[in-house]
């Protein structure tokens, strides 16, 4: 049996939690990750590291566009966080475009991935900007738990070039800043829903693009380290090793991956405040905030 429909809401929807969104125009010496294993000598890591730089660029324009898409729906708060969150992801494009640009194309199959990667967003965006929103929402959550992890254990970057280490932490803020954005603006698309139809789009959606962003995460980097000379099977068993295993960056963040199937779901569920006001005066953010 169909639930009621939730009654229209008038109101923009505003995030549980006031959580300012800062888009910091910073860059970073990527020049420092030239090499084949900028991550402390640590071939899978950087591997794993570079294959999902690799997909940031193109991933998170097409999040810039979901929110944008759907920017004459929002009002309010939730309209000056949606810019906010297309100037940060704007400037993580940026950076990690350059930080790509590292990565010796002769040696490694980087334009191939890039035409991957590009045509299998493409796809998605032929599905309309609702389909792209709700990818956005599930990727979203996948790079705030990532986001979460990368603030937390400082040591996952032991080894790296001190700016490339900053720049993986600066995005991780930023990130955790807006984490609940592209959320609330599918909420909001959404109003007329009712919450079981919301509900299942979210936990169908997110079906698909985990066992996809597993996938492809595995198959990119192991084609990295498949360049460098490693057997395709090893690389695939060391890549997931990483992924799941240790230093386990899918697996120490299922607890929050599982939140999200909770019908009552917010990504600030997941209050993580703490680390923001850890990390934000190191990349000056705070002190923006108050002079402006
Ligand atoms: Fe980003
Ligand atoms: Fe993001």
């Amino acid at each position: 049996m169909t639930a009621p429909a939730a009654p229209a809401m008038t109101m923009a929807f505003d995030s549980p939690l006031p959580v300012s969104v800062t888009p910091r125009n910073l860059r970073f010496a990527s020049q420092d990750a030239k090499g084949r294993a900028w991550l402390g000598g640590d071939a899978v890591g950087t591997a794993v590291f570079n294959a999902l730089s690799l997909t940031f660029p193109e991933g998170e324009r097409s999040f810039m566009d979901a929110v944008r898409l759907h920017k004459h729906l929002l009002s309010g708060r939730l309209l000056e966080e949606a810019g906010a969150f297309i100037a940060q992801e704007a400037i993580h494009s940026r950076e990690h475009v350059a930080l790509n640009s590292q990565l010796d194309r002769a040696h490694y199959p980087v334009d191939s991935i890039e035409a991957e990667i590009r045509r299998r967003i493409n796809t998605t965006r032929e599905r309309g900007p609702m389909a792209l929103l709700s990818v956005t929402i599930a990727l979203e959550h996948f790079t705030a738990m990532m986001a979460d992890l990368f603030l937390t254990d400082e040591a996952l970057f032991a080894g790296a070039p001190s700016d490339v280490a900053r720049l993986w932490q600066w995005h991780a803020m930023e990130e955790t800043e807006h984490k609940a954005v592209a959320f609330d603006v599918f909420v909001e698309a959404t109003k007329d829903w009712t919450p079981a139809e919301r509900q299942r789009v979210r936990v169908k959606v997110m079906r698909i693009v985990t066992v996809l962003f597993v996938r492809n995460i595995t198959h990119y980097a192991a084609r990295l380290l498949e360049a460098d000379g490693m057997n395709p099977w090893v690389a695939h068993a060391r890549v997931l090793w990483y992924l799941f295993g240790k230093p386990g960056l899918f697996r120490r963040a299922w607890r929050c991956y599982a939140d999200w199937y909770r019908p009552d779901f917010h990504p600030w569920n997941h209050d993580n405040r703490a680390l923001l006001e850890k990390w934000r005066p190191l990349f000056g953010a705070e002190a923006e905030a108050r002079a402006a």
